[in-house]
């Protein structure tokens, strides 16, 4: 449906998702995901917040150059060095649009803010007007509207069309929205500002399990814009989960009276793709892509299902694109199989990465002959996206040992470029061992927040990925690493972390590596 009732998708995975601690997407790893949310059929991608460091600033640029399709937005504050930050991101876009925003609460204005009501006015004049002047698209963000007092709310809204804003956001940025009080007063906030010529969005948090609802009442009132993301991801308890909007809006198209243009059969690769590269998994009974959002235990309801799918099923498996069996592939599949099933699970590589990834394939089927989707998409992340990391540290070799009571010994070969180093450690079990091995060479001991390995297919054969997040000075680095041996995947995952952590502490201007020594 095309018509101008309809409900625009604004995607802040990117963005609002990129802020859970322990994500961090390098800009190719943004990319990619930008990629598959034009695919899905997003209207708005957020892509992130320029002003905030130099390699946002770039992932937002390099997604306005090369992503077609949808608007490509950049947060911004209410100072103009931010405003022109997220101007010389999005400007390169088809279609750039600068997202403005400031707090509108008392307790955000008194305590955080430090402003009277009337300079959070005269911000929003002068923000608004600013923007304006270099795109004609501008949203304007109400921070804590829904704690905000409705009268004032109204005047900021007001102030911000006046001054040019197209879209005006209203969020519960907290969480704390009750359905049907939220949607009283969203409309309540509607009617006083009184403008037509506007598009209401909204944009709700998870503290109370609630963002989707709050949403969904929003845009009962007339919001026609929603702010959501891959999987709920975000903040604290996350944003309001995109695949659950889009599938809420059209399995109850009648009451809602409007639906998106999404193209929901992407819904599933989406969110493995979003799940993978942020490591935050999908918890099976998660609505819509879960893993067990489509089956059915209980004996009563098999039975109803088979009689008639839709006893038990309000929407189809393959309306959100889950595969109703799992495909493999072996050393028979050929290269035009093999990139067809690269694009079915949302990857999009070039010509360069598509050859690369087969030669990998080739060596995983001479390894376990049959291979799984949780196979190729573990090797697609690790060898082919990991790849924007710079290596500063990379494994040459590895050797270890199990004693009786878990204890374990490990020798590790690392090399940085120009040295090759090997160490030797014992520890509590073969990776912890290797762990110690490799923070003796690289002489930093970063703290190993969480540590995560899971069997990507069901046969004993399975690729195995690990996951692990590292802190070192208030940096916090995730790494993932994927191989049929879970000692080597471990070890990789480890070194993508600590890889990831100097340069992302680089970034930052944090120097978090001393000379390393050489003990062998
Ligand atoms: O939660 C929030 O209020 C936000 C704004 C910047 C829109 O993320
Ligand atoms: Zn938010």
């Amino acid at each position: 449906m095309m018509s101008d009732d309809r409900v625009r998708v604004f995607d802040t995975t990117l963005r609002d998702g990129e802020q859970s601690p322990g994500i961090n997407l390098n800009s190719q790893e943004k990319l990619h995901i930008a990629y598959q949310l034009a695919a899905l059929g997003v209207d708005i991608i957020e892509a992130g917040f320029p002003a905030a460091s130099p390699g946002d600033a770039e992932a937002v640029r390099l997604i306005a150059e090369k992503v077609k399709g949808p608007i490509i937005a950049g947060l911004s504050r209410t100072r103009r060095e931010d405003i022109r930050a997220a101007f010389e991101s999005v400007k390169c876009g088809e279609r750039p649009r600068i997202h403005v925003f400031i707090a509108t609460s008392d307790i955000h204005m008194q305590y955080k803010l430090k402003m009277t009501r009337e300079e959070v006015l005269e911000e929003i004049r002068s923000a608004v007007s600013y923007a304006k002047s270099l795109v004609a698209d501008v949203e304007f963000s109400a921070e804590d509207g829904s704690r905000s007092d409705p009268e004032f709310l109204i005047e900021a809204f007001k102030v911000a069309a006046d001054c040019g804003a197209t879209t005006l956001n209203l969020p519960d940025t907290v969480g704390y929205a009750i359905p049907e009080e939220f949607g009283d007063f969203f409309s309540r906030v509607m009617k006083g500002v009184g403008r037509e010529d506007v598009i209401w969005s909204v944009h709700c948090h998870d503290d109370l399990g609630l963002a989707v609802a709050n949403s969904l009442v929003a845009v009962k009132a007339g919001a026609r814009q929603v702010e959501c993301t891959i999987n709920g991801i975000g903040e604290r308890a996350g944003n309001a989960s995109l695949e659950e909007i889009v599938m809420a809006l059209r399995t109850r198209k009648e009451y809602f009276g409007t639906e998106t243009d999404i193209n929901t059969t992407h819904l599933y690769p989406t969110s493995r793709l979003v799940s993978r590269l942020t490591g935050f998994a999908i918890p099976p009974n998660k609505a819509v892509v879960g893993d067990n959002a489509f089956s059915h235990e209980a004996g009563i309801h098999q039975h109803g299902v088979l009689c008639d799918k839709r006893t038990y099923e309000i929407m189809r498996p393959q309306d959100v694109g889950a595969p109703d069996t799992k495909l493999v592939l072996g050393k028979h599949s050929g290269r035009h199989a093999f990139s067809e099933r690269i694009k079915g699970l949302g990857y999009h590589l070039n010509e360069e990465e598509m050859a690369k990834a087969f030669v990998l394939f080739k060596d995983l089927c001479d390894k376990k002959g049959i291979v799984s989707d949780g196979d190729i998409e573990a090797l697609v992340v690790d060898e082919i996206l990991g790849g924007a990391t710079k290596r500063t540290f990379e494994l040459r070799d590895f050797m270890v040992n199990v004693g009786a009571g878990g204890r374990g010994s490990a020798t590790v070969v690392i090399s940085d470029g120009e040295r090759t180093v090997s160490d030797a450690a014992t520890g509590n079990g073969p990776v912890d061992a290797a762990y110690k091995a490799i923070k003796r060479i690289i002489n930093i001991e970063p703290e190993l927040v969480s540590y995560k390995i899971s069997a990507v297919s069901e046969r004993s054969d399975a690729v195995g990925e690990a996951v692990v997040v590292v802190k070192l000075k208030g940096v916090l680095a995730q790494g993932r690493g994927a191989s049929t041996d879970v000692i080597e995947a471990s070890i990789k995952a480890y070194l993508n972390a600590v890889n990831r952590l100097v340069q992302i502490a680089e970034a930052r201007g944090i120097n978090i590596l001393p000379q390393y020594v050489s003990t062998v």
